[in-house]
């Protein structure tokens, strides 16, 4: 593979030929938000978060756009801004009150992205409080799914497609009522947890012991 050189917010990095921006600008220290991303899943462009502005002014995501020699890319502009930050607001405003007990808690992409672009998490909660707290899904006898966690990423969908080569989870519902669910015969599931491993926020979680009592 040959090597390519690009700038990144003002900075040359090398790249290898195929190699994505977003892996590029990660690799040499470069945070994009993202939250779809995942290094060994096919990129989907689903969240939107990693736009960067081109030469021209255009706004394209970083997870699908493979490098070009000499391209020059801006991930920190204003109009970059404008366009991802009402979209992490609003996940903010519909994301669980509160981190504790939360699987990802440490690791959270949506955290990450959140003090990336410095937003105050009270400031969003009083201009929009958010909505009641959904019931918890009890996926399958292995893990559960909260869908106030879930920022519909796609990553567990597409982890089962993409490690597994099924596609058993998927979006359903409609507006604020979409979340993942099985779709189809969810005993084909495993319980390989891999969708548990990648989840960027923690939406997916480990069954709690059931407590026995003697
Ligand atoms: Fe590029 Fe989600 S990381 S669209």
């Amino acid at each position: 593979m040959s090597k390519v050189t690009i700038n990144i917010d003002g900075k040359e990095v090398q790249a290898e030929s195929g190699q994505t921006v977003l892996d590029t600008a990660l690799a040499n220290g470069i945070y994009i938000p993202h939250l779809c991303h995942h290094p060994e899943l096919k990129p989907r462009g689903v969240c939107r978060l990693c736009l960067m502005e081109m030469a021209d002014g255009e706004l394209i995501t970083a997870c699908r756009m493979p490098v070009i020699a000499g391209m020059v890319v801006k991930t920190k502009t204003k109009k970059v801004d404008k366009a991802i930050r009402p979209t992490v607001e609003l996940l903010i405003a519909y994301h669980h009150d509160t981190c504790r007990g939360c699987p990802a808690i440490g690791k959270c992409e949506l955290q990450t992205v959140m003090s990336h672009l410095k937003i105050d998490r009270k400031r969003v909660r009083r201009l929009r409080p958010p909505p009641a707290k959904k019931p918890l899904d009890k996926m399958n006898s292995s893990f559960d799914y909260d869908p106030n966690r879930c920022v519909l990423c796609g990553v567990c969908i597409n982890t089962c497609e993409d490690i597994h080569g099924v596609s058993l989870l998927y979006y359903v519902g409609r507006g604020h009522e979409t979340k993942v669910a099985f779709y189809g015969d969810e005993k084909k599931c495993e319980s390989c947890l891999e969708c548990l491993a990648r989840c960027p926020v923690g939406g997916l979680m480990l069954k709690k012991p059931v407590e026995v009592r003697h």
